[in-house]
């Protein structure tokens, strides 16, 4: 039986199953050999995604941390540097990729998930010579997963867009969520497009496809993409299968995401007044501050999963829960009575 039969599921978006239709869609997709280029499905995906974000061309990649580690690897040449939150997924949760595949030196930022402030980045900036290590590219990530889902504002984008072009340096999206982020703001996905030299977008997340992710940008760059996916070992044949799975999700998940941030948000009120602070939900995710209350993370995990509910563990006193396509009102309902129960003490 599958983890979901038993347990509300909300320590990820990514644990989500193809619902019957995507299934459907997969099961009759039109397929060739990727490598090739001859896969009509990942083509028509590639092509549909590019236009939706106003770029050239996009690269269908298996993992959301491909996708980003090929386009850091296109915009910072090996011994230069990157700079990006601390919390950043490229920098916490990529298992090192960026220097170990791409040499790429990466200097932080103080975690501030979505409240960047583009002052302290533009200060952070370090020119071409042989002194220091030149800055290349500053990357952002759209929704903040480290940060509580939180949606960075246009205008900050368009501010780090201005620090970037004066510095001359590349800007990178790492935008597995920024489905949500357009849900969420009203903003619209080639409005986020043009603000970025190159994103990642993550089809597997909150859009509840199995596998893949998209790298975007210019023809020039997602050429030279194909080459660092395949050479990490990203070529896949007959992904249509896989492809079809977005291209439904593109179709039918998109406009959804309102039912889970508003899921999310029913979550947080609830948990609040347990001393838990997860005020600032904007989307899916509904950080826990567990600061102040009477347990740790570990013991709410394990005290939540004895009743059926399951719960990320961050920190020794940082949760995170993440509603999703396959959490229903009444899973919703089920969790809130479990945590606010096991909060209580
Ligand atoms: C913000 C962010 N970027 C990138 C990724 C990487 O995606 P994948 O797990 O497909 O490598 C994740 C995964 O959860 C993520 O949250």
């Amino acid at each position: 039986m599958a983890v979901a039969d038993v347990f509300v599921d909300l320590r990820s978006d990514t644990v989500t199953r193809p619902t019957p239709g995507m299934r459907e869609a997969m099961a009759t997709a039109d397929v060739g050999d990727d490598v090739y280029g001859e896969d009509p499905t990942v083509n028509a995906l590639e092509a549909e995604v590019a236009a939706l974000f106003g770029h050239e061309a996009a690269l269908f990649a298996p993992s959301g941390s491909m996708a980003n580690q090929i386009a850091l690897q296109l915009v910072v040449p090996p011994g230069d540097e990157l700079l990006c939150d601390a919390d950043a997924h490229v920098v916490t949760y990529e298992i090192g990729a960026a220097a170990a595949y791409g040499g790429i030196s990466s200097r932080t930022w103080s975690p501030v998930g979505a409240d960047i402030d583009p002052d302290v980045v533009a200060a952070m900036v370090r020119p071409e010579g042989y002194h220091a290590v030149p800055t290349r590219a500053i990357a952002v990530e759209q929704t903040h997963n480290r940060g509580g889902g939180g949606v960075i504002p246009l205008a900050t984008l368009r501010e780090l867009r201005r620090i970037a072009d004066d510095a001359g340096v590349a800007l990178h999206c790492d935008g597995a969520r920024i489905w949500h982020a357009h849900v969420a703001d009203g903003v619209p996905l080639a409005g986020y497009g043009a603000l970025f030299d190159t994103l990642s977008v993550c089809l597997s997340k909150g859009l509840g496809a199995p596998v893949g992710s998209l790298v975007v940008g210019s023809a020039d760059k997602i050429a030279r993409a194909r080459v660092l996916c395949k050479r990490m070992g990203g070529g896949m044949r007959q992904a249509g299968i896989l492809a079809a799975a977005g291209r439904y999700a593109l179709a039918h998940h998109v406009d959804r995401l309102a039912a889970d941030h508003a899921k999310a948000a029913r979550l947080a009120e609830a948990i609040a007044p347990f001393g838990v602070l997860a005020t600032t939900v904007r989307t899916n995710l509904v950080p826990l501050d567990l600061t102040k209350a009477p347990l740790d993370a570990q013991a709410l995990a394990a005290a939540a999963r004895a009743e059926g509910v399951l719960v990320s563990v961050l920190g020794p006193r940082t949760a995170r829960l993440v509603t999703h396509l396959d959490v229903d009102d009444a899973g919703i309902d089920r969790a809130i009575e479990v945590l606010t129960r096991v909060l209580r003490g």
